[in-house]
């Protein structure tokens, strides 16, 4: 069977590929540490468990939820950016609830790229915005994200011809993989490309409150007019340890989101309705348990910054995110260092260059795996070199 150009140039998604390579290593009988995916190891903190289980037993919650979130649970997620950021928007125009911000990156483009369109993606970056644009067809100009300009893009550096063909850029600070985190201006900077451009933004911001040594990290609509280009991507993921759970949300531009919206109607049915309301159980309860994640990230960040220092690879400790990006040794590329410390080590890191061209000379090492197996993985990784 054929299947349809648009997917022969799709990638097998990233970390589908790294399970595969943990089971293949396990079956094998070895212990595998995996510090792959950002995939936070503490259980969800109990007052949002409770609240599922108690909303799991209301048969409202059995039917069809609403296809554009609850209105409750929209109030919520407005409230929250309003404590957060002081920034307001409007919960029945403004605010998209989604199946995990995954699913919305990869369907946005439904709504903005038709075949041949660019679309501006960061380079190293979150595989999604890539697969996305081709799923719609369209072409990714990526956006190379370099040590020398602090893992930002460099917006001169795209051709105008590409830029006025573009229709959507994605970008995403708290940065994954790189941990880096926008400059002061960055955003206003995108805000005036965008306009000059004609291009929707889609700033995606998981990690905003995972930052250390007093880092805040900002919203993108905190910038002046950016409600007017953009959109951002959050979810409760990372925050509030809830992967599993796949919720998140789309926030900002009034046409993007209805443009979305019903993109989305169209092919899923939102959300279960126990679920949003446990979200607002993480939005609106008690919110020391992200001050724990924070110490918890910090204290582990720390620890592998000053062991793989002893061994000459030296990271500078990030300000934020789950992550730290690398300098891969002397003598080997990212994907032959990740080949050779699963093989060697049993120990799963991501190579850079899995997340675009520019991702080459780095690998990638998530910080949720417990205190003891990061300290044992890292021991492997010595033994190694
Ligand atoms: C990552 O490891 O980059 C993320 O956890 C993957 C994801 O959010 O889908």
């Amino acid at each position: 069977m054929e299947t349809a150009k648009r997917i022969q140039n799709l990638p097998p998604y990233l970390f589908a590929e790294i399970d595969k390579k943990i089971a293949a290593k396990k079956a094998e009988g070895v212990d595998v540490i995996s510090l792959g995916i950002g995939d936070p190891c503490e259980q969800t903190p109990q007052h949002i468990v409770d609240a599922l289980t108690r909303e799991a037993n209301d048969k409202s919650c059995h039917r069809y939820p609403s296809y554009f979130g609850l209105p409750e649970l929209r109030k919520s997620i407005s409230k929250w950016y309003q404590r957060r950021f002081g920034l307001d928007f409007n919960p029945d125009t403004q605010v998209l609830p989604l199946i995990g911000s995954k699913e919305g990156i990869a369907h946005i483009h439904t709504a903005y790229v038709d075949p041949g369109d660019y679309v501006l993606v960061p380079d190293p970056g979150y595989p999604v915005y890539h697969s996305g644009t081709i799923l719609a067809g369209g072409q990714t100009h990526f956006m190379p994200l370099t040590e020398e300009n602090e893992f930002l893009p460099d917006l001169n550096a795209i051709p105008t011809e590409i830029a006025d063909k573009a229709k959507l850029m994605f970008i995403n600070y708290p940065n994954n993989p790189t941990s880096a985190i926008a400059t002061e201006g960055f955003f206003e900077e995108v805000v005036e490309f965008a306009k000059a451009h004609n291009i929707v933004v889609a700033h995606d911001n998981p990690y905003s409150e995972l930052t250390f040594d007093g880092y805040v990290a900002p919203s993108f609509l905190s910038a002046p007019g950016a409600a007017d280009v953009g959109i951002e991507f959050h979810s409760l993921s990372k925050t509030y340890n809830m992967t599993g759970w796949r919720i998140g949300w789309a926030i900002g531009n009034e046409s993007v989101i209805e443009a979305f919206g019903r993109v989305k109607s169209n092919i899923d049915s939102g959300i279960f309705n126990a679920i949003q309301k446990a979200g607002i159980a993480a939005l609106e309860g008690p919110q020391e348990c992200v001050d724990d994640m924070r110490a918890i990230y910090k204290r582990r960040r720390d620890l592998v910054v000053a062991a793989l220092g002893k061994i000459g690879l030296h990271v500078e400790p990030p300000r934020a995110t789950i992550y730290l990006w690398i300098k891969t040794p002397e003598g080997h590329t990212s994907a032959s260092f990740a080949q050779l410390v699963l093989d060697k080590a049993g120990v799963v890191i991501s190579p850079g260059s899995a997340y675009g061209p520019s991702g080459e000379g780095f690998i990638r090492i998530s910080l949720t795996v417990p205190d003891e197996r990061i300290e044992e993985a890292v021991a492997r990784i010595a033994a190694q070199l």
